[in-house]
C-alpha cells in the first residue's frame, strides 16, 4: 500500500525548525518556529510551572481518564481568563483540545458536520497552517486582504471592504485576536469595533484564534477585543492555547470555546464538541490543564505567573526595538522602523523567500521564507550577528 505514496512536503515552519537542528554548523539562529527564548536561547519551564507541578506530585492520586471536555477547574479557570466579566459564563461551551491547533480543529469538525462546507474567511497571510486545518475538517476557505501591497501596515478597508461584498449569513471569519501571526500587526481597538459592526450587520461568525494572550499589552488588555467582538456578536468561536504564555508546548494545552446565545444552545454545542473530540482522540490529556488549573486558581501562583508574562513580553519588546536599532546601525537600504508597532512574537519582516534562502545558506539563519521573524528567538549577544548578515542579505540580492 505505501509504496504508492509521494513524499508529502516538509511543514513551511517546523520542517525549517528541523532542517536548523541538523545544521552542523555551531553559530547559527533559529528564528523560525514560535517559540520563546530567553537571552541564553532556552525555552525556560516557567517557575510557576514547576511550583504547580510539585504540588500535583504530590496530591494527584489517580491518572484515570477525565471527562470528554476535560479538567473542571481547568475549564471554570480559562472561561474567566480569557471572557473576564464580559459575557455570562453558561453561555460559553469550553473543552480543553491538545494545544490551540486541537482547538481549532475541533471547533472545524463541530461546525463542518452539521454546517458541511460551511465558507471560513481566512486573513492574507494568515498561520501557515490554519488553511490546513479548516481544510481537513470540509470547510470552504476563502481569504480576505490584511497588508497594505508594501506589507508594513494593516490595509483596513480593504479587509473590511471584502468582507462587507463578499461575505455571506452564516460565513466564519477567522481573527487573531491579538499578535496577530504571521505579521504582528493588529487592528486599533476602533477598527475592532468596526469589525464587530460589520460581522453583527452581516450575521458572520467570528472563528477568534487567541494563542497568544498576554504577548501583546498584557493578558487583560489582550481580551478586549475578544469582548468588543462579543459585544455585538451573540455567537463566536474561541481558541486558546497554553503553548506560549504558560510556556507549556509540548504539554499540548488549549481550549475550545463555542459562545451561543443562551444556556440551551450552549448545552447542545457542548454535547456536539463532545461528539467530536470522541471520534478523534476520545479525551484530552491531563498534565497541562491540571498544570495551568493549579496556578490560576492559587492567587499567590496566578500573580507569580502574571509577572512571569509580563516579563516574557517586554523581552520581546526590547529585542524588537534593539532589532529596528541595530537595522539603522548597519545603514541598510531597508528601513525597519515600521516594525516597532507590530506586537506579539513575529514580526513581518519584508525580506523575501530568496532572502530568507540566502541567509540560511551564507549565515546559518533561519527565518520563514514569507519573511516572518520570531522576534522570541533574538539575543542581545547575537543581534549585531543578525542585523549585520540581514544588512549584507539586502545588498547582496537587490
Ligand atoms: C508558529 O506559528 O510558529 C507556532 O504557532 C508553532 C506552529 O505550530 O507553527
Amino acid at each position: 500500500m505505501f509504496e504508492f505514496l509521494p513524499i508529502a512536503p516538509p511543514d513551511s515552519i517546523l520542517g525549517l525548525s528541523d532542517e536548523f537542528t541538523s545544521d552542523p554548523r555551531t553559530n547559527k539562529i533559529n528564528l523560525t518556529v514560535g517559540v520563546y527564548k530567553d537571552e541564553q536561547g532556552r525555552t525556560p519551564i516557567l517557575a510557576t510551572v514547576k511550583k504547580a507541578e510539585e504540588i500535583l506530585l504530590r496530591t494527584e492520586s489517580s491518572k484515570s481518564y477525565m471527562p470528554i471536555e476535560g479538567h473542571p477547574a481547568y475549564l471554570k479557570a480559562v472561561v474567566d481568563l480569557v471572557f473576564g466579566k464580559s459575557i455570562d459564563p453558561a453561555r460559553v461551551a469550553a473543552s480543553q483540545t491538545p494545544g490551540g491547533t486541537g482547538a481549532l480543529r475541533v471547533g472545524a469538525d463541530t461546525v463542518s458536520r452539521h454546517f458541511p462546507g460551511a465558507r471560513i474567511w481566512l486573513s492574507n497571510p494568515t498561520w501557515a497552517n490554519h488553511g490546513s486545518i479548516f481544510q481537513a475538517a470540509g470547510l470552504d476557505t476563502q481569504v480576505y486582504s490584511y497588508l497594505t501591497v508594501d506589507k508594513t501596515a494593516l490595509d483596513f478597508s480593504a479587509m473590511v471592504g471584502e468582507l462587507k461584498s463578499q461575505g455571506r449569513r452564516g460565513d466564519l471569519v477567522c481573527l487573531h485576536a491579538c499578535c496577530h501571526n504571521p505579521t504582528g500587526i493588529d487592528p486599533t481597538f476602533e477598527q475592532w469595533r468596526e469589525i464587530s459592526d460589520l460581522l453583527a450587520e452581516k450575521q458572520m461568525v467570528p472563528f477568534i484564534d487567541f494563542a497568544y494572550q498576554g504577548f501583546g499589552d498584557g493578558l487583560v488588555a489582550d481580551a478586549i477585543p475578544l469582548s468588543t467582538l462579543l459585544e455585538r456578536n451573540q455567537e463566536a468561536i474561541v481558541c486558546n492555547s497554553f503553548s506560549k504564555n504558560f510556556g507549556l508546548y509540548s504539554e499540548r494545552v488549549g481550549t475550545v470555546m463555542l459562545v451561543s446565545r443562551d444556556a440551551k444552545s450552549t448545552e447542545a454545542a457542548l454535547s456536539q464538541i463532545r461528539q467530536a473530540i470522541r471520534c478523534n482522540y476520545s479525551n484530552p490529556p491531563r498534565h497541562g490543564a491540571a498544570t495551568v488549573a493549579t496556578v490560576l486558581t492559587d492567587p499567590a501562583l496566578r500573580a507569580e505567573w502574571n509577572g512571569e508574562v509580563d516579563g516574557m513580553r517586554n523581552r520581546i519588546s526590547q529585542m524588537r526595538a534593539m532589532f529596528i536599532a541595530g537595522m539603522k546601525a548597519t545603514n541598510a537600504s531597508r528601513d525597519f522602523s515600521f516594525l516597532s508597532a507590530q506586537k506579539g512574537m513575529f514580526s513581518y519582516s519584508g525580506l523575501n523567500s530568496m532572502q530568507a534562502d540566502w541567509l540560511k545558506k551564507e549565515r546559518g539563519i533561519y527565518i520563514v521564507g514569507t519573511g516572518r521573524i520570531n522576534v522570541a528567538g533574538m539575543a542581545m549577544s547575537t543581534m549585531p550577528t543578525l542585523c549585520a548578515a540581514i544588512a549584507e542579505c539586502i545588498q547582496a540580492t537587490s
